[in-house]
């Protein structure tokens, strides 16, 4: 018996399109063998030739120079200076769950603070028994957690409020990556430091020009945070805080001040710029929503979009990203007729807490218009609202929170666009 027929599915157009894909994957190559002969099979290339680059040419290894256009890109008109600005992941061009360090998305408001690991100091000051200052190496003796995250800007797809904008997913979504961090618990230092009984807030603030700092509720510092040394297995970047950031799980990535260097517990929040000015939710009767600390369920097809077209019929791979700040992600559906119909998306694993999921739809293309969107449910039972619903709540002066489900259309030729059903 076939794997193909083994494979238990509820969906009978899945059932029929899996055989289907069975018999065209030999067909599709067995296409190409017929045809003229193709140089790329009949001719040695270059690369057979002779001997390649020896080991450690490349001491630090990089991408290959066909992949140099999977890089971050800025939106010129969306800010007035690169020093306070923000760059997008390409999605579109990735897969998987974790981001590569070098394409993380960045969001700085004083420029990339270069510090010197030898001289950086984290204080922990206020409502403490022991006030104390650690320098890299005291952090580093202390025990050590692992975590995978994703951080989302509180402003990511903020432009889309109004209606369809940016082309791309890189551009509507970017504002997100999932990385591995490993830290120390924030709890662990606290401990150390030992927290007065009428503490409530931790405020943390960064060694960049802008000193940025955000006040985090202690409940949430003792619970889950880290202060992270490193990404991805290595340091962490300078873009992404060197030598220490805070990783505030699920909660906005304003919060995750980057190149910490204090952290003072109080027993009120500071109400700084970033907690009133910014960060707050304007709504349609002049009223804000101040600290909404939580990212929301959210979803996005990464392929096909704007930027990552359908180029051949037949099988082709749907593929997106989920993710929820109160847990995991538990379901993603995914329509191609605007709503009318949904199906399960598959979740190919792993499938973490408060960590970007991926999901595919294994799609058989012959060339008819697509509407795409993809719902993502958690796992507090919460389903990903469209656009038109958070709009009914929270009105559109808002930039932030936009959780809503995004649409592609998929013309004829495969051309892919940012359009909003009404
Ligand atoms: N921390 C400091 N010290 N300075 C900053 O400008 N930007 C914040 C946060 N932490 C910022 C900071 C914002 S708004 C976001 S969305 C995240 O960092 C972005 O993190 P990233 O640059 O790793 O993407
Ligand atoms: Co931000």
């Amino acid at each position: 018996m076939s794997k193909t027929t083994r494979t238990e599915t509820k969906s009978g157009s899945r059932r029929a399109f899996l055989a289907a894909a069975g018999g065209l994957a030999a067909t599709v190559g067995a296409a190409r063998a017929q045809g003229a002969p193709d140089p790329a099979i009949t001719e040695l290339p270059d690369w057979s030739r002779h001997l390649g680059e020896g080991v450690a040419v490349r001491p630090y290894g990089k991408p290959s120079k066909h992949e140099a256009h999977v890089i971050r890109r800025d939106v010129e008109w969306l800010t007035a200076s690169r020093e306070s600005s923000v760059s997008f992941t390409p999605l579109h061009e990735l897969d998987g769950i974790i981001t590569p360090s070098g394409l993380a998305f960045e969001r700085h408001h004083g420029g990339i603070a270069e510090i010197d690991p030898q001289k950086h100091r984290l204080m922990i000051s206020g409502l403490v028994e022991r006030p104390l200052v650690f320098d890299l190496e005291d952090i580093r003796r202390f025990p050590r957690r692992n975590r995978i995250h994703f951080l989302e800007c509180a402003a990511n797809s903020g432009m889309e409020w109004r209606g369809a904008q940016l082309n791309g997913c890189q551009f509507t979504h970017g504002m997100i990556h999932n990385v591995a961090y490993t830290g120390v618990p924030l709890k662990l230092l606290l401990d150390e430091a030992g927290v007065r009984t009428n503490g409530r807030w931790v405020i943390a603030e960064g060694a960049d020009a802008s000193g940025m700092n955000r006040s985090i509720p202690l409940a949430k510092a003792l619970r889950d945070c880290i202060v992270a040394t490193h990404m991805n297995g290595e340091w962490l970047r300078p873009e992404q805080g060197y030598p220490l950031r805070l990783v505030v799980p699920g909660w906005e990535g304003n919060m995750w001040v980057k190149w910490l260097r204090r952290l003072e517990v109080t027993d009120v929040p500071l109400l700084a710029r970033e907690e009133t000015s910014k960060y707050t939710d304007l709504l349609a009767d002049g009223r804000s929503r101040r600290f909404t600390f939580v990212m929301d369920a959210k979803s996005v097809v990464t392929n096909p979009s704007p930027q990552a077209p359908l180029r051949r019929r037949g099988p082709n791979v749907l593929s997106g990203l989920a993710w929820s700040g109160r847990g995991s992600v538990t379901r993603v559906d995914v329509t191609l007729d605007g709503g009318r119909n949904w199906q399960e998306a598959r979740l190919d694993g792993p499938v973490l807490d408060r960590s970007l999921t991926r999901f595919y739809v294994d799609l058989d293309w012959q060339g008819q218009e697509l509407m795409i969107q993809s719902r993502a449910h958690d796992s507090t039972g919460y389903v990903q609202p469209t656009k038109d619903e958070l709009r009914k709540v929270r009105g559109v002066n808002s930039i932030y929170h936009n959780n809503g489900i995004q649409t592609w259309l998929v013309r004829a030729n495969g051309e892919t666009e940012n359009v909003e059903i009404s």
